[in-house]
Formats: C-alpha cells, sequence, structure tokens
C-alpha cells in the first residue's frame, strides 16, 4: 500500500470524519479550515463536533503526525495527491443547494494547485456540479487535474463507525486513472467500491437520500392509517420487513426525519427535477407528509385537553435523533414554538443537546437539569427524542412524576401494556391509544 497525501477541505462533520478517517488507515492529512479558531481548538485535541470515537481517533492520529490542520489552502495543496472538498451545501430560501463555499473552493484550487492532483467532491452536490467544478478550475489553472465523485453515506452520532463499515464507496469519474487513485486510497477500509460516472455518483446520494426518506413518509402514513382502523403499525412494519424485497430497517412510525440531510436533500432534489421541468410529485408528498408528522405530538395533546393553555409540558429530548447534539430540522424547535404559541409551558431536557437548543427554543422555555426535574409536576410529557436515558425509565416513574399521567410518545418508546398497568394515558404514534378511566370526582 502506497499512502497518499490528502487534503482536506472543510473541517464539519463530513471533513473531520472523513480526515481522521483517512489518517487512521496510513494516510497523510491536512485537514484546511477558514475558522483560526476552529483549526487552534483542532490542534489542542478538542473536536469542534460531537461524534462518538471522534476526538480519540482525532488525537491519536494528529500525535502519530499523520494529521494536521492548517488555515492555509497553499500548505494543504502543496503536493497533494488528493483534495477533499467536505464544505457545506446549506439549503437556499427556495430550496436549492448552497453552492457559494464549493465555489470558493473551487477557486482556492484554482490557484494553490502545483502539481496533479485529484479533486474529490464529498458534498451533496447537485447533478452537474463536478462538471461545473472541473470547468472552473480548468479556465484559471494549467496544471492538470481530475475531478471525482465520491459522495459520503454518513450517520451522524455513528459517523466514525459508518466509515469503517459502510455498505459501499461510489466512486464517480470519467478518468480510470483518478477513479483507481481513489479506489486505492479506500483500500484499507476493505469496503465493497462502486463505479461509475460523475452524473451517476452525484444522483446516487440524493436519490439514497430521498428514498430513505420516502420509507420513513411512508410507514408514516401506514400509522396514521394504523391508528384510525385500530392496527399496529409495529406489527405493520415487522411484517412487511420480513420480505426482503422491503427490508425492515427505516420503517419505524415517528415524529417524522430531522437532520441536516433528508430535509435539505430532499427539498434539493424537487428543485433539481424543476429545473429539468420534472416535477417530482412523489417526492413532494413525502415531503407534506413529515410537515405534518413533526407536528403530530401538537394536535393529539390538543386533541387530548381541549386548549393547551396554562399546561406544563415536559419535553423529553431536543436533538433531531439520539447520540447527536445536532438540532437542524429537529420536530423539538416547531413543538416548542407552537406549544408556547398555544400558550403552554415547556420544560425541556436532553442529555446532550440542550444548548444547541436554548439558542433556537423562545425564550419562555425552561430547561430542566435532569428528565426526572422536567417531568416533576408536569401536565404532560411529549418524548421526541429516544434517548436511551428516556427509554430506561418505568411507566410508573411517569406516573408518579407528572402532575397528570398523560404522556405523547413520539418515538414509540415503550410497551403499552406496561403504560396500562401503570394508569397513564399513552398516546403513540400508529398503536392503540392506553387511557385509563377515571372516576370523576
Ligand atoms: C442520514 C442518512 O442516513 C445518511 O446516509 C446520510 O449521509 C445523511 O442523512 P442522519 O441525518 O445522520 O443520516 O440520520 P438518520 O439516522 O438516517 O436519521 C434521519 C432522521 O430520520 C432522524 O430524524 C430519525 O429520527 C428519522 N428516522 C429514521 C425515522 O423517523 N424512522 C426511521 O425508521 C429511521
Amino acid at each position: 500500500m502506497i499512502f497518499k497525501k490528502i487534503a482536506v477541505v472543510g473541517t464539519g462533520y463530513v471533513g473531520l470524519v472523513t480526515g481522521v478517517a483517512l489518517s487512521e488507515i496510513g494516510h497523510s492529512v491536512t485537514c484546511v479550515d477558514i475558522d483560526e479558531q476552529k483549526v487552534a481548538s483542532m490542534r489542542e485535541g478538542i473536536s469542534p463536533i460531537y461524534e462518538p470515537g471522534l476526538s480519540d481517533l482525532m488525537k491519536k492520529n494528529y500525535e502519530a503526525g499523520r494529521l494536521s490542520f492548517t488555515t492555509s489552502h497553499e500548505l494543504a495543496f502543496s503536493d497533494a495527491d488528493a483534495i477533499y472538498i467536505a464544505v457545506g451545501t446549506p439549503q437556499k430560501e427556495d430550496g436549492t443547494a448552497d453552492l457559494r463555499f464549493i465555489e470558493s473552493v473551487a477557486r482556492n484550487i484554482a490557484e494553490h494547485l502545483t502539481s496533479y492532483a485529484v479533486i474529490v467532491t464529498k458534498s451533496t452536490v447537485p447533478v452537474g456540479t463536478n462538471d461545473y467544478i472541473k470547468q472552473y478550475i480548468e479556465k484559471h489553472t494549467d496544471v492538470s487535474f481530475d475531478v471525482v465523485s465520491n459522495p459520503e453515506f454518513l450517520r451522524e452520532g455513528s459517523a466514525v463507525h459508518d466509515t469503517f463499515n459502510g455498505d459501499r464507496i461510489v466512486i464517480g469519474s470519467d478518468s480510470p486513472f483518478a477513479g483507481q487513485v481513489i479506489e486505492d486510497i479506500n483500500a484499507p477500509f476493505g469496503i465493497p467500491v462502486f463505479k461509475t460516472d460523475i452524473r451517476s455518483a452525484e444522483m446516487i446520494k440524493y436519490a439514497s437520500n430521498a428514498f430513505l426518506a420516502t420509507k420513513i413518509s411512508f410507514v408514516n402514513e401506514i400509522a396514521t392509517l394504523c391508528e384510525k382502523l385500530g392496527a399496529n403499525v409495529e406489527d405493520v412494519a415487522k411484517g412487511m420487513g420480513q420480505d426482503k424485497r422491503i427490508g425492515e430497517k427505516f420503517l419505524n412510525a415517528g415524529i417524522g426525519y430531522g437532520g441536516s440531510c433528508f430535509p435539505k436533500d430532499t427539498s434539493a432534489l424537487v428543485q433539481i427535477a424543476g429545473n429539468v421541468e420534472h416535477e417530482f410529485t412523489l417526492l413532494k408528498a413525502v415531503i407534506e407528509v413529515n410537515y405534518k408528522q413533526q407536528r403530530l405530538l401538537l394536535d393529539k395533546a390538543k386533541e387530548h385537553f381541549g386548549s393547551l393553555r396554562g399546561k406544563t409540558i415536559a419535553m423529553l429530548g431536543t436533538a433531531f435523533k439520539p447520540n447527536t447534539d445536532d438540532m437542524r430540522e429537529a420536530a423539538s424547535t416547531i413543538l416548542a414554538r407552537e406549544l408556547v404559541l398555544a400558550g403552554a409551558h415547556v420544560v425541556a431536557y436532553d442529555p446532550i443537546a440542550m444548548d444547541a437548543a436554548k439558542k433556537l427554543f423562545p425564550e419562555a422555555v425552561d430547561f430542566a437539569e435532569n428528565v426526572k426535574s422536567a417531568l416533576k409536576g408536569a401536565d404532560a410529557a411529549f418524548l421526541v427524542t429516544e434517548w436511551d436515558d428516556f427509554k430506561e425509565l418505568r411507566p410508573e416513574q411517569y406516573a408518579s412524576l407528572l402532575k397528570e399521567p398523560v404522556l405523547f410518545d413520539g418515538r414509540n418508546c415503550y410497551d403499552l401494556e406496561g403504560m396500562k398497568g401503570a394508569g397513564m394515558d399513552y398516546y403513540s404514534i400508529g398503536r392503540p391509544v392506553v387511557k385509563v378511566e377515571r372516576e370523576l370526582v
């Protein structure tokens, strides 16, 4: 194995995980970021993102001299065999991907490229962007280079694990040589490689995320039907998933998908389709279902209480999913805002994402020190994120801590019988409601 010299531009979640993983398998990696403070703290061994296992690997490879951090593109690009682009592609107001950062990296590469390198796009970019990057750099430098699309499929919270255990590595290229360089770089991961052309690789990323989002919205629609027809979506999903053509994964009904990828990439793909005069009707419906789903607990609570004015709601979890502090497109933000608007008092708790939540939630929201103090004396609880800490709570604990024994569970964390036994009113997603008959006093 010949180890390569690699530059990674952007030390966000994708860039840093990629850089650290490539150094761990032996390559010499320089991560470059324009944020001086971030670079300084990474040099101190502090990871700017919370990702299990990342800090340790980062420190280990930094100390071993295989991983370095700089703000200088010139330094990072000199003699690099490959330059990975891993900057953000945020969503613009009209749903399209904002390519500002990609364009600025292309400018930097054109300016500082001194010898042949393979330019690898990790960021999720609309189909055709790699061609654009290629044309732009070609126009501004005489140095030869190739462009490769190598999308990532990492999940937040298990990004390090996913990097070493992915299902496939997609390499899109129009140069067999460049494709081989990237295949060789990735060889130590031992993950199957799928090679294709650049545009298909770009599309694979969007299509994969859109398909997974579709699976979620589909099962959520089935959940709504289950509620109306007296079926249980958990059993329905299990029975469906046993068909290998369907598969059991990503069929968990709940309060919809959030995060940095699905909402952004589904909107972007609808726009991309629109640009070539195709209305992506199916994906539009997926997005619409998710919009409703993220507000579902509120509808259920309004139906239960009539009015939420003056009610105290304990919100368990604010992150868009467990094991991350990421609040991007989290249902919790919508729910907090709507609950406050409806006159409720919200007391929120999250094991990791509370600092992020404090910046996004309305000022009227209070934050608890632990899950029990959030629940104590509240009129009802909303379970928003399925952290293990919450799953470990027993139904009896809810019943004794809450003023009224009502739980709206957006992630189907508990067994119906257990909730019934504890005397709880329990609303979940796509499953029968548990309601205890109480005598009026
Ligand atoms: C996702 C993709 O999985 C990953 O391949 C891609 O690179 C980036 O986007 P991530 O956003 O980290 O990863 O989260 P993921 O674990 O996939 O969950 C996304 C959202 O879907 C979460 O809000 C989660 O709660 C929701 N979800 C997931 C469901 O509601 N039901 C499911 O069955 C699975």
